[in-house]
């Protein structure tokens, strides 16, 4: 059956160009779009930019502009580069529009028609200069535990205590160094506290299948509470006062919705721009929006990153829900992506960012490939590591899967005019891609990217087996074994045909140059199980993919030079404290809603696995277990150790470089496994006749042991 699916990403703040945190989630739900579309489903993918809030309008006051103008120059950047990462969305809207004055303002009215909207006097801090209430991030002072200087006021970054604005000593204000005053306003709130909301979210969350560490956290927030013996949340402030870039509130004047009231909403609105421009007509019908977002066939899902569920798994299913509408089927959510263990928003404004990499044409499906083989269905944080990065990239996607069409297309085309022979559909390698089908689209649906790459090139490797046996470049020797290399050359590029398939939604670009050199239309799933016809013509074979040079990635991680446009301003660097992207942060949830800690792993660099070799490559290599009788420095090398082993019919004497992870001592009397038929090498202090087998990671080494009950010279096979 055909789906129906309504996909967002969560919209970025208007307030500067992307970073590469930004592009990881579209490449993210891209691929999971692109897969969707390639099974038939129907697709409707938006995004828009977050235009509304206090950060918004002092920044475009500080370049002298107007906030339209600033969300206007910051909308044509983005629009300019989410197509070269060739993310697929259908709409590029703005919450700063028509549509979205409507829907939040329609939506507003439905809740306050529902009593869920109540008025309640706060007090909040002042700046008696600027005549503006200040956001806790606008006001600086003296911490109150540690009197840590121009701290912000909502915790200290020298000693980490956190505490509320009111509590600093010396308070002032970050616009203008006034003394804020405590001053009384009227403030609208939403009754997240009403018994049908707490009901309503507590059903929710137990019909919609959240990610297990979604899940848990929304069981903390909805938690029993034990003195009272109920559930209960807090109601939430949504409005602020003028002077306030926002959407109205309806008989409230002077008062503005908080832009997380409105920038959710910006999904809807934006969908409905969509399907007023004429996009998604289906059948030359137009579509109607209120039909479509009320059918029940219709399935919402919203990509987001993991500091900002707390709006979409709380606030937004109970706004949609008592004003009438149907709640989001699910909401996808991802760690953060890190810079070798930085976090990202501390090095906004270098690194690679977006702007960066398209300045330096590094290709845009590199990036792709690369965050794919890292992501899951899980929330968690993901390291961009240079020179992981280039070994993915190089070893796994050039070095297996590019490299299959080259390795025949030009045989097919120098004997045979690059015609296709029948190939057999159980042939054991075509079999074994084919059949991986339902297992893969599995992956792909259940956002286990990773897994999928990996299966991928596991095939990859099966068919990279298969040419290292046929050998067509010594079958292309002689005339007499066309038949075999036609029959071989076929094989290998249906195998490559089939894997492009399961590739496509990660390579979109990759996949329509490739069906333009095996001249087919283009690639939809039912091509993973699909071979070429016999008597097929492919095109000449023209380079599709290079790999990355070395020096292309330290362009991209150098740091800016003075003058250059990603340059770090001052400004960027302080408002970068804590926030995850360009800051907005009086929208930023209290840190007992960050779901983890953002501490960043040590990063592992998981080495790809290398190419492929036949059992009798293997049998090839004497693995014996060895029992290590002496162990000893040598004296002029800082490396090595001296091993005397024990191989049952012998003793042999070898160097290990394990003088960093072992003391001598311990390892006399241990079972370890040798290469025994390794060719001796003479070393300055003696020969080493043989090598002794460890895991290691470059830092650390560990030894390999047998299980107990073998003995010396034992064969490992
Ligand atoms: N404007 C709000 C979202 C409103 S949605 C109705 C916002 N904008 S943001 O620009 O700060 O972030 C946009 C998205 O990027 C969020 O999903 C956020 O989690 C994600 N990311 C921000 N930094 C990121 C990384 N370092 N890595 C991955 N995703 C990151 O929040
Ligand atoms: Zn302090």
């Amino acid at each position: 059956m055909q789906r129906k699916l309504f996909v967002t990403t969560a919209l970025p703040y208007a307030n500067g160009g992307f970073h590469i945190g930004h592009m990881m989630e579209y490449i993210q739900a891209d691929i999971w779009v692109r897969f969707q579309r390639m099974q038939g489903h129907q697709v409707h993918f938006v995004c828009a930019d977050d235009a509304h809030g206090a950060p918004i309008m002092l920044n475009a006051e500080k370049q002298g502009i107007t906030p339209e103008a600033l969300v206007a120059k910051v909308a044509a950047e983005h629009i300019a580069q989410w197509p070269q990462f060739h993310i697929s969305f259908d709409f590029w809207h703005s919450t700063h529009s028509a549509e979205n004055v409507e829907l939040a303002q329609g939506i507003y009215k439905a809740l306050k028609a529902n009593k869920l909207i109540v008025s309640r006097e706060i007090e909040q801090f002042f700046d008696p200069v600027k005549e503006m209430f200040l956001a806790d991030r606008f006001i600086k002072g003296e911490c109150p535990k540690c009197s840590a200087k121009d701290q912000y006021g909502d915790s200290c970054e020298v000693c980490g205590a956190v505490y509320s604005p009111a509590e600093l000593k010396n308070p002032y204000s970050a616009l203008t160094g006034a003394t804020p005053v405590l001053k009384k306003s009227e403030h609208l709130f939403f009754k997240l506290s009403d018994k049908r909301c707490v009901n309503f979210l507590q059903k929710w969350v137990e019909e919609t299948p959240l990610q297990p560490e979604v899940k848990n956290k929304l069981a903390e927030w909805l938690a029993v509470d034990p003195e009272t013996g109920l559930r209960s949340l807090n109601d939430w402030d949504i409005s602020r006062d003028a002077p306030y870039f926002g959407i109205e509130i309806p008989d409230a004047p002077g008062k503005f919705f908080y832009v997380w009231l409105d920038a959710p909403v910006g999904y809807l609105a934006s969908l409905k721009a969509y399907f007023a421009a004429g996009g998604a007509k289906a059948n030359g019908e137009p579509r109607d929006f209120d039909t479509f977002l009320a059918d029940n066939n219709v399935e919402q899902y919203h990509f987001i990153g993991k500091d900002i569920v707390y709006f979409h798994t709380l606030f937004w299913p109970a706004m949609l829900h008592f004003a009438g509408r149907k709640e989001p089927n699910n909401v996808f959510v991802h760690g953060f992506l890190q810079v070798t263990g930085e976090k990202l928003s501390k090095s906004r404004g270098f690194g690679p960012t977006p702007s960066k990499y398209l300045d330096l044409k590094l290709n845009t499906e590199w990036l792709r490939y690369y965050i794919a083989a890292k992501l899951n269905d899980r929330v968690e944080d993901l390291d961009f590591n240079p020179e992981d990065f280039l070994a993915r990239v190089n070893a796994d996607l050039i070095g297996k899967y590019i490299n299959i069409a080259s390795r025949a297309a030009g045989f097919l085309h120098k004997k045979f005019v690059g015609r296709l022979l029948k190939v057999e559909a159980k042939h054991p390698v075509l079999a074994a891609i084919t059949s991986s089908s339902a297992e893969i689209a599995a992956l792909y649906d259940g956002r286990e990217f990773g897994k999928a790459v990996r299966r991928i090139m596991e095939l990859a490797d099966l068919v990279n087996g298969f040419v290292d046996t046929e050998k067509p470049w010594e079958l292309a020797k002689s005339d007499e074994n066309n038949a075999v290399l036609h029959k071989a050359c076929s094989i290998i590029i249906n195998a490559f045909h089939l894997l492009t398939a399961y590739l496509a939604p990660i390579l979109p670009k990759l996949a329509t140059d490739a069906a333009a050199f095996l001249d087919i239309k283009g690639y939809d799933w039912s091509d993973t199980t699909r071979l070429l016809p016999a008597g097929h013509q492919i095109n000449p074979y023209k380079h599709l993919m290079s790999r990355i040079d070395k020096k292309q990635i330290d362009a991209l991680l150098e740091a800016p030079q003075e003058g250059d446009k990603d340059a770090p301003t001052a400004a960027s660097k302080s408002s970068n404290k804590s926030a995850p992207a360009p800051a907005n942060d009086e929208a930023l949830v209290p840190a007992e809603f960050a779901l983890q800690p953002v501490e960043a792993p040590k990063p592992i660099i998981i080495q790809p696995v290398a190419e492929t070799i036949s059992i009798d490559d293997f049998g090839r290599i004497d693995l014996r277990v060895a029992k290590i009788l002496d162990a000893e420095y040598v004296a002029e090398a800082d490396k090595l150790l001296r091993l005397t082993l024990d191989l049952g019919i012998e003793q042999r004497q070898v160097f290990a470089g394990i003088r960093s992870a072992y003391n001598p001592k311990e390892l006399i009397g241990r079972l370890t496994v040798m290469v025994a038929n390794l060719a001796p090498r003479k070393m300055r202090f003696g020969e080493s006749q043989g090598m002794v087998l460890a895991a290691g990671d470059g830092t650390n080494i560990y030894l390999l042991a047998p299980d107990s009950g073998a003995v010396p010279g034992m064969r490992i096979k």
